[in-house]
């Protein structure tokens, strides 16, 4: 195959997307430079591309053979994965992953796992990668129990993209202690059920952008501790919605910027859940939202009912900016567009709420609950000290609410009892926005 290895060498140079991020994030050698290195082909490593021959030792073989400066290389063709991949210790390596892989194994655990590595990169080069779960197999049996998709644990330098992660038996993509990252051009599509998380990511400078997610649970999701985190151009076509948490005790989050995120019959467009705990998050960004038949549109919940309580007074939230929001939420009376509930004892402070304007798809007014919350904006309190509660009823829409939609949303869900199809990677994910990168398929077929 004729592989630009010149043209995909173009969108590999580290990037320092934003101030939001503390530094480059990505591989910190070329693609090519890694495959004129070595290139370890799974199919020489006793891999079949007949969807039954587990290519779980295959891909173990050529990651040993290629980790110290190579390419561990997938061709296009169906795989089955019957054993999960521990692939650790790499250095300046690249996984190019152009097959689909099917699960066939039924451990729990994580189908991948990726640990002490840097200068790595995982993609496919023709965007049509994917790794098909089929998590359907456990969902419609009520089991949850079944393996996670993708797991990095203390990798550095590093990007993902270009793949597409289908319906996980468990989470679809965790980011563990990991620094300095680059996660794009991705598509997840999971079954309608909680406990199939997207991405979560908990980690050091890290930049998520382009991001498709169907579920019902977290879309993009920040767990303590972090810092220094970029997520934009996100999609939740159907999934449970971005999140902060759960944040629990000794939460330790700062600098996470959040914008250009469109959601769309999820259970909200922002969370940030606790009940109890220690710690703080602060300096967080939530801007140029576009929500449309969401429960909750932005939701603090720091007493949040679903979470048995920890012990402590609660999470102190210090310094968030919540700006430009449009669209609608399903019912304002019943769920409002604003919620920010902090803790009594830990009230939240320099709390900003402006430019939002959102409205109810159904009856005539919506609400707005603002409990121990200090800043300005919407109901919230000015000053810093003591608890309050209120609620204001809101009975006219605000101008300049309404908002675009994407012409892709998702009209049903996809269920939890039969297999879920792989979808092509999007190549919009923000309305009137395109990927901050080409499609790698995009780059190597113009070229
Ligand atoms: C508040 O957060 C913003 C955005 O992250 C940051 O630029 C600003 O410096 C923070 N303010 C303080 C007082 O830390
Ligand atoms: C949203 O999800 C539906 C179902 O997966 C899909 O048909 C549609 O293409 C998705 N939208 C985009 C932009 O990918």
């Amino acid at each position: 195959m004729i592989f630009n290895t010149a043209l995909l060498a173009i969108g590999l140079a580290p990037l320092l997307a934003s101030a939001q991020l503390s530094g480059t994030v990505g591989p910190t050698t070329s693609y090519a430079t890694k495959a004129s290195n070595k290139i370890c082909n799974v199919l020489d490593y006793g891999g079949v591309a007949d969807k039954k021959t587990d290519i779980g030792p295959a891909i173990s073989s050529a990651w040993s053979a290629c980790k110290s400066g190579g390419v561990v290389y997938i061709p296009s063709g169906n795989y089955a994965l019957g054993s999960w991949v521990t692939l650790t210790g790499g250095k300046s390596t690249a996984i190019r992953m152009d097959g689909t892989i099917y699960r066939t194994g039924t451990a729990g655990g994580n189908m991948i796992f990726i640990e002490h590595t840097s200068d790595f990169e995982l993609f496919s080069s023709t965007s049509k990668g994917a790794v098909q779960g089929l998590g359907y197999e456990f969902h419609k049996e009520g089991s949850l129990s079944g393996p996670r998709i993708l797991r990095l644990y203390e990798v550095t330098d590093f990007s993902v993209h270009d793949l597409a992660l289908v319906d996980s038996p468990s989470f679809h993509f965790s980011m563990d202690t990991c620094e300095n990252g680059e996660v794009y051009n991705m598509a997840i599509r999971g079954g309608n059920s909680g406990g199939l998380d997207g991405i979560d990511v908990w980690s050091t400078n890290i930049w998520v952008h382009d991001v498709e997610v169907t579920n019902k649970d977290e879309c993009v999701t920040v767990k303590s501790p972090a810092k220094n985190i970029l997520v934009e151009n996100i999609y939740c076509n159907w999934s449970g919605g971005c999140a902060m948490g759960s944040l629990s005790t000794d939460v330790d989050i700062s600098d996470v910027l959040y914008r250009n995120v469109y959601t769309w019959s999820s259970n909200q467009m922002y969370m940030i859940k606790s009940n109890g705990g220690s710690g703080t998050v602060s300096n967080l960004v939530l801007e140029n939202f576009i929500g449309h038949g969401n429960a909750y549109s932005l939701d603090i919940d720091q007493q949040w009912s679903s979470m048995s309580t920890v012990s402590g007074d609660g999470v102190q939230l210090n310094n968030i900016t919540i700006k430009n929001w449009k669209g609608t939420e399903a019912n304002g009376a019943q769920r409002g567009p604003i919620k920010v509930n902090c803790a009594a004892d830990a009230p939240c402070t320099d709390v900003t709420i402006e430019d939002f304007a959102m409205w109810t798809e159904s009856g005539s007014y919506q609400k707005e609950i603002c409990n121990n919350a200090y800043g300005s904006g919407a109901c919230l309190k000015s000053g810093s000290g003591g608890s309050y509660s209120t609620t204001v009823t809101v009975k006219t829409a605000p101008t300049g609410y309404s908002a675009a939609t994407m012409a892709a949303d998702l009209k049903t869900a996809f269920g939890t009892v039969s297999s879920i199809p792989i979808p092509t990677i999007p190549t919009s994910f923000y309305p009137g926005a395109t990927p901050i990168s080409a499609l790698a398929g995009a780059q190597a077929t113009s070229s």
